[in-house]
């Protein structure tokens, strides 16, 4: 089993660069399946989940893959099969982002349920409700999903609530229904405008990406194109917190500060001093850190996935801070090892109050999804001792080489095998 073993308590210096953001990169490689012709995406992070969209494209019968550091050739002119491999379907929630792209073009695709997550239900009935609102028929039987339909058609869809995914899943299939779509109560995430740049370099239709009302107007087909994926911005904030719990001073090129002026504001009330430069954050921490509250929401609000990391900072700040998980009602899994650390946190449902420790201790502590994961370095890395974490591949699924990357900031990080 592999492992992280961390060393605490070195302040983190140095420049490094963020790579692209994986929120982007997979729904546009599933937005690839529409094209016919090469698309080429540059600045694709090398992630396990990645990886797995990439073998279920090939899978379906396209061709796709790296063919130099971060850039990814796909051709899915001759996609034979609609049948999203089980077994993949199983090892990635955001092969979801399928159905809407071979629904669109082949009429018909056979998907496997999701299952549930570790961080709340995640159900997926906005993207079925949107589905059938534009014409296709759902069949849900033995575990798996069916959709099809003879041509889709636009028409006026509202979502409960500002779904990322099934924005994404409902554009996607617009942008080759007959005639108008209207998205309202859209998400506004970056990635959301992210993969609307892509579709329309390959000739789709969509205004409005970004706000709350989206236009998509229905094409006959979409051609290859070239396009660089945006910035992490998870990434991005949990480095800039990696910097600022050791009391470090890091300056991250290629970021997009406006993709996180919330998490920014919340930096700076912490304590953290940020100097901004088109696409380069500069950070340094003061000596202490106060506590802020941290209410998680839809995009331009506080992002949840950063709601995990920034406990870690908060866990060591003066004071008491509140924070509260609007988005998923089961995301705080990280606090129980955070407190095997020596922090000092209690949970009711959707609040957390995290009253600050003046410091943590290193122990062996377990990641059960990505962003707690992240959540738990954060703190090994300002931990007084030796951290032992386990449960990398959820780590794995969402940050490219965390290990080397901190390593290259001073960091006495090291990923071994130990047996369990
Ligand atoms: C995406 C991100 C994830 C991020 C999340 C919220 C990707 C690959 N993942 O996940 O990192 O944490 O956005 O910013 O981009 N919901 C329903 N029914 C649905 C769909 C969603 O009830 O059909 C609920 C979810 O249970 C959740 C909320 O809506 O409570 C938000 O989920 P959503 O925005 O869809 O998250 P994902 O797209 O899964």
């Amino acid at each position: 089993m592999d492992v992280f073993q961390v060393r605490g308590g070195i302040p983190l210096e140095g420049e490094v660069r963020v790579c692209g953001a994986k929120n982007a990169a997979l729904p546009i490689l599933a937005a690839t399946t529409m094209v016919r012709g090469v698309t080429r995406i540059d600045d694709v992070p090398d992630l396990e989940d990645v990886r797995v969209m990439l073998e279920i494209l090939r899978r379906l019968g396209a061709k796709a893959e790296f063919v130099s550091a971060g850039l990814v050739e796909v051709d899915a002119t001759d996609i034979s099969s609609t049948n999203v491999p089980d077994e993949l379907m199983q090892k990635m929630r955001s092969s979801i982002f399928l159905m809407g792209p071979l629904l669109a073009r082949f009429g018909e695709v056979r998907v496997s349920k999701p299952g549930g997550c570790v961080i709340g239900q995640r159900p997926i009935d906005y993207h079925l409700r949107g589905m059938r609102e534009l014409g296709a028929s759902i069949e849900e039987r033995h575990g798996y999903i069916r959709c099809f339909a003879h041509r889709l058609v636009g028409t006026e869809l509202t979502l409960d609530f500002p779904s990322v995914g099934a924005t994404e899943n409902l554009m996607m299939a617009a942008v080759l229904a007959d005639g108008e779509t209207v998205i309202e109560n859209a998400a506004r995430e970056p990635e959301i405008v992210d993969l609307a740049r892509f579709l329309q370099s390959c000739g789709a239709v969509v205004t409005g990406a970004g706000e709350h009302r989206m236009v998509i107007h229905g094409v006959h087909h979409l051609s290859g194109a070239s396009h660089r994926v945006i910035p992490d911005r998870i990434v991005a904030g949990t480095l800039l917190l990696a910097a600022a719990v050791t009391r470090g001073s890091v300056v991250l090129r290629n970021v997009e500060p406006l993709h996180l002026m919330a998490v920014l504001g919340k930096m700076r009330e912490s304590g953290l001093h940020l100097r901004v430069l088109r696409d380069i954050i500069a950070c340094e921490m003061s000596d202490e850190f106060s506590a802020v509250d941290i209410r998680t929401e839809p995009f331009p609000g506080f992002p949840t996935d950063l709601q995990a990391p920034f406990m870690s900072l908060s866990a060591l700040a003066k004071g008491t801070s509140v924070f509260r998980e609007n988005v998923f009602e089961a995301r705080y899994k990280h606090v129980d090892e955070l407190v095997r650390m020596g922090a000092d946190i209690s949970v009711d449902l959707r609040t957390a109050v995290v009253r600050g420790v003046s410091k943590m201790s290193g122990a062996t502590v377990c990641a059960t999804d990505l962003r707690g994961g992240a959540a738990l370095v954060v703190a090994a890395l300002a931990a007084e001792g030796l951290t032992e974490l386990r449960g990398l591949q959820h780590i794995d699924r969402g940050y490219e080489f965390l290990d080397r990357q901190l390593s290259m900031l001073g960091a006495d990080v090291i990923r071994t095998q130990v047996s369990r």
